[in-house]
């Protein structure tokens, strides 16, 4: 087993005890397992194997550059969905062919970036996308290569804010004005579709939405051809969820098996957008106890010296967590709501959690904090972005050090 294991009383990654990792580097601070990070992408890989396909791993689940570099030497391609994601990707050594450049808004700085380097798709939103790809090539005298985001108005069945595929929502092209769009965009010189993109959510537990995404790739795939424009692949995107709560969810085989049937029939290869499967489980967020004071009622709040700053998932989608206390303590349970410092009521990791009464300076972890951590802390407050760590071969390496308020400050007047 590979990841956050208990050995005795204590939390330990990959063998390597979490507290002296925290008291040598500091908390808030980040933990990733490299050899879970690996298990979980060749998981995926596996599950795919016997069919042509490419894994793109979505940089916006963690892109710190370690992190991107390990699931390069893997094997993986990268997903990016901004200009900086591209040149994270870069200096990670994924080569222009090696990306897909997905996302609603594109600017037209980005787009040139993206034309210029070569990338292997361009993910386009809108026609007015395409307009913007054809016309930015054309003054290159090059012909850029897309990807048509479908909208197939699938409920993805997960929260509303990370559901991407319904007509309602801002993504893609309403699937049945696809089969026009593209033979008009026949007659542009400078960009070739050779691709189908859907892409309809986030921490998907249900196959269904994911099979009928595929199912509307693929349809469309034949119709496309039977008009004249044949594409060469089909990208699922990602959304394969993970559990939080240790309720049983499917896992890659469960996925491969549900929607390679129905992608086979395209026999065209896949390309697969993963990134929280990969990454969430695979790291945690370490956390002290700064204060402890009765709530009201029997419970407690805990203030820990992370919050929404560092974790915004349970703030922003009601998400669920376990917390749990890095040595496991003998102390009675209390029913504990479990905060962070900053000056926002919604600023909450876990509510009504029964925990072994905390003390002042005790060490938590957040757990499956790997994906939509890190990238999306915040200095709100004035906080600082934490320290970032890789368990790798039984030792903890930075991968990313603690930010300064020196290097907040150098950006200002
Ligand atoms: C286009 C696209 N691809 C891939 C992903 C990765 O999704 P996930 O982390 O759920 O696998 C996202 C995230 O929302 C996305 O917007």
């Amino acid at each position: 087993m590979t990841g956050f294991q208990r050995e005795g009383r204590a939390l330990a990654c990959d063998g390597v005890a979490l507290e002296p990792i925290a008291a040598a580097h500091g908390t808030p601070l980040y933990v990733y397992s490299s050899a879970a990070i690996a298990a979980r992408y060749r998981a995926i890989d596996g599950a795919f194997a016997g069919y042509p396909h490419a894994i793109h791993y979505a940089l916006k689940a963690n892109s710190t550059l370690a992190i991107a570099r390990l699931l390069r030497d893997l094997g993986s391609n990268a997903d990016a969905n901004s200009g900086g994601e591209i040149d994270v990707a870069l200096r990670a050594g994924f080569t222009p062919g090696q990306i897909v450049f997905t996302g609603v808004g594109k600017t037209n700085d980005e787009l040139a970036r993206a034309i210029d380097l070569g990338v292997r798709s361009i993910n386009v939103e809108s026609e007015g996308e395409i307009a913007r790809v054809d016309a930015l090539s054309r003054q290159r005298g090059v012909r850029t290569t897309i990807a048509v985001r479908i909208n197939p108005d699938v409920d993805a069945r997960t929260h509303p804010h990370i559901s991407t595929g319904l007509k309602t929502n801002k993504f893609g092209i309403p699937l049945g004005d696809v089969p026009a769009l593209c033979a008009r965009t026949r007659d542009r010189a400078n960009v070739e579709i050779v691709g189908l993109h859907a892409h309809v959510g986030s921490q998907i537990t249900s196959l269904e939405p994911l099979q009928h995404a595929a199912t509307a790739l693929v349809d469309l795939a034949r119709a496309l051809a039977a008009a004249g424009t044949s594409i060469r692949h089909l990208d699922i995107g990602g959304g394969l969820g993970v559990s939080y709560d240790g309720s049983p969810v499917p896992d890659a085989q469960d996925y491969a098996n549900a929607v390679l049937p129905i992608l086979r029939q395209a026999g065209l290869s896949i390309v697969l957008e993963p990134g929280r499967h990969v990454i969430a489980p695979a790291g945690a967020l370490l956390t002290r106890v700064i204060d402890v004071k009765p709530a009201g009622d029997d419970r407690l709040f805990v203030i820990m010296d992370a919050g929404m700053t560092e974790l915004i998932r349970p703030m922003m989608y009601n998400a669920f967590h376990r917390i749990e206390p890095v040595v496991r303590s003998d102390a009675p349970e209390n029913s504990c709501d479990v905060v962070g410092p900053l000056c926002e009521s919604s600023d909450t990791l876990g509510r009504n959690r029964m925990l072994p009464r905390p003390e002042v300076g005790q060490l938590y972890a957040v757990l499956d904090a790997g994906a939509y951590g890190s990238v999306m802390a915040s200095n709100y407050n004035r906080r600082l972005l934490p320290a970032e760590v890789l368990v790798e071969a039984g030792a903890a390496r930075v991968i990313r050090r603690r930010q300064t308020l020196e290097d907040v400050l150098a950006l200002e007047a």
